[in-house]
């Protein structure tokens, strides 16, 4: 969960929950760069994955509550996998939207690019991660979220591609919470 108005839920004073039930994915698409500094390597001089993905979970929450009119937890995250090293002085770049809605849970993707400090080269693909968020209310339980609304072909193959993910998260668990009955 991104920075909320604060720990136990509650909105900041004047923060009241949208009704609106639906949404086109442009609305609240994000970006965010981030020049790496000394203090953000691994023992090997290169930027720490973490650091990464603490950009990236607080990036997309951000997407998670404007899409949702709210605070928005973070229920789980997807493999993400480092193609390139981020090298200190690099400029990092998160760009965030939601990809799918179901009741009150948001599949939210993020794109995650670098450019060199050193070098005007072309920009690289340093990962892809894709988080899922839980609308919550004051008590932290679910609350229904706006639907997301596709508008290009590229949402809708995101779209399409977050559907395939929530059936095999679900699936995943199944098998496991089943092979558990099997042995218990
Ligand atoms: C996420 C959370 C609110 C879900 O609560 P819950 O009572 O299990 O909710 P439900 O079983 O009713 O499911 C609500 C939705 O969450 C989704 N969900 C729950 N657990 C999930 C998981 N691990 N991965 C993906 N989606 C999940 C469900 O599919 C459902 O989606 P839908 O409403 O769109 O159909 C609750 O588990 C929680 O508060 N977790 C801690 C979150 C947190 O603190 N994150 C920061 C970590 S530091």
């Amino acid at each position: 969960m991104p920075a909320t108005p604060s720990a136990d839920h509650t909105p900041a004073r004047g923060v009241a929950h949208e009704q609106v039930t639906s949404r086109p994915a442009s609305a609240t698409r994000l970006s965010l760069s981030h020049i790496t500094a000394q203090n953000e390597t691994n023992l090997l001089g290169t930027v720490h994955g973490g650091v990464v993905m603490t950009l990236v979970d607080s990036v997309a929450g951000v997407v998670a509550a404007r899409h949702s009119g709210g605070p928005a937890v973070t229920a789980s995250m997807d493999e993400m996998v480092f193609l390139v090293p981020v090298r200190v002085g690099d400029v990092v770049h998160f760009t965030a939207q939601v990809n799918w809605t179901g009741r009150s849970s948001m599949e939210v993707g993020v794109r995650i690019t670098a450019d060199r400090w050193d070098s005007v080269s072309a920009q690289v693909h340093v990962a892809t991660a894709y988080l899922v968020f839980v609308a919550v209310d004051e008590e932290g339980k679910p609350r229904a979220v706006p639907q997301v609304v596709p508008e290009t072909d590229e949402d809708h193959r995101r779209m399409r591609e977050a559907e395939i993910r929530r059936s095999h998260r679900l699936a995943r668990r199944q098998a496991i919470i089943s092979s558990r009955e099997g042995t218990e």
